[in-house]
């Protein structure tokens, strides 16, 4: 792989006491083109703007796809990723029904260690803080017929990251409009889903919610996702997330709170949850916690669902008792090495350079 290291770092311009999502870049990137039926070209470059047709099909067709993942510090400063392989594979299972080539794990892999070995000094120390790092596929070629690409770029870029919801969220549960559909691409981390759901959030945003919470796109009675997060209700002394199907993003954070809140001796289901069992536990109490929760959200809980012209407000419990709590101690103190790995989810960065 060819490494043009930046010739001055831009890390003194980061203000590490003030980190804005997606506001300040790490200094390099890595790109790979696939080219020829071939992914080749890996590279790691100063972070910079890259040249493409107007004509790429990216542009017109939304031939796209990416990932979210993470790199945590621990108190000696050994950097660490949480789950990658899981990332892999879910680029892959999204660029797969983008009719995208699928990237080899011996660059994805390669890629991304190496790079975040040469930026390890924009990854924050702080507990709950990370680089948040953002790898994504585009198709390149200019053709302006609506079919699939012959050329596509893998790059991989970085940002300093903190939390990414401020407050406990007010939540609306949508009954018109639909983040996906069952045969769609909603299971796959596809741009044009997030594009999608701009409008919607944006009119939920100005009747004073923060997200949305979608249903099922043909009855709007099945709870589905929050935003960019995977929901989870503490109702009747269980922990109810929806199960994944081909509606929902598989998310890596809700699989691992699964496991976790299993080995804790927290009853769990993964099953079909209802619009009418949500508001009901709303309205006997029964309903104790809700939250959701995404790489770069972590575990945030909501303080208030909305469904029709009715507010709910969730029972006000005491931060440090609750349940949303507890799980996102027990997973940031995995993720920043504080605590034993019994799943094995940590993978430490050897220093490469
Ligand atoms: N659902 C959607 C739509 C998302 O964008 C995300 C964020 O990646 C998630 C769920 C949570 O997935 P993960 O925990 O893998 O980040
Ligand atoms: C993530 O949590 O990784 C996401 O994809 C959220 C992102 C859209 C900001």
């Amino acid at each position: 792989m060819k490494i043009e290291k930046i010739i001055q770092s831009r890390i003194v311009e980061m203000d590490f006491n003030n980190i804005i999502f997606g506001n300040q870049y790490s200094d390099h990137m890595f790109c790979c083109e696939f080219e020829n039926e071939e992914w080749k070209n890996s590279i790691i470059k100063p972070f910079g703007n890259i040249i493409l047709s107007p004509v790429s099909l990216v542009f017109h067709y939304g031939q796209a796809v990416f990932e979210g993942m993470k790199a945590y510090k621990d108190k000696n400063e050994e950097v660490f990723l949480f789950r990658p392989k899981e990332n892999f594979k879910r680029i892959n299972r999204s660029a797969i029904r983008l009719e995208i080539p699928p990237i080899p794990e011996k660059i994805f892999m390669n890629g991304l260690k190496k790079l975040i070995d040469i930026d390890r000094n924009w990854i924050p120390k702080n507990y709950g803080q990370s680089l948040y790092i953002r790898p994504f596929i585009i198709a390149t070629s200019g053709v302006l017929s609506a079919q699939p690409s012959k050329n596509y770029m893998f790059i991989i870029i970085s940002t300093p990251a903190d939390t990414y919801y401020k407050n406990p969220l007010k939540i609306k549960i949508e009954e018109k409009y639909s983040r996906s559909a069952s045969g769609g691409v909603g299971f796959t981390k596809a741009a044009g889903n997030y594009a999608s759901s701009f409008y919607p959030t944006r009119l939920a945003n100005e009747k004073g919610f923060d997200q949305i919470l979608w249903t099922d796109s043909s009855t709007h009675t099945i709870i589905e996702e929050s935003g960019t997060m995977n929901v989870f209700f503490y109702l009747n002394n269980k922990l109810i997330t929806p199960k994944a199907n081909d509606n929902i993003l598989s998310g890596i954070t809700c699989k691992s709170i699964l496991s976790l809140a299993k080995k804790e001796g927290i009853f769990v289901e993964e099953r079909n949850l209802s619009v009418s069992e949500i508001i009901k536990g709303l309205k006997t109490g029964e309903l104790k916690e809700a939250f959701g929760c995404g790489t770069a959200a972590v575990i945030n809980y909501f303080k208030t669902i909305s469904y029709k012209e009715d507010d709910f407000y969730l029972p006000d419990i005491e931060e440090k008792k609750r349940i949303s709590f507890y799980l996102k101690k027990r997973l940031l103190d995995i993720q920043h090495n504080l605590s034993e790995d019994p799943f094995g989810w940590r993978v430490q960065l050897k220093r490469f350079l």
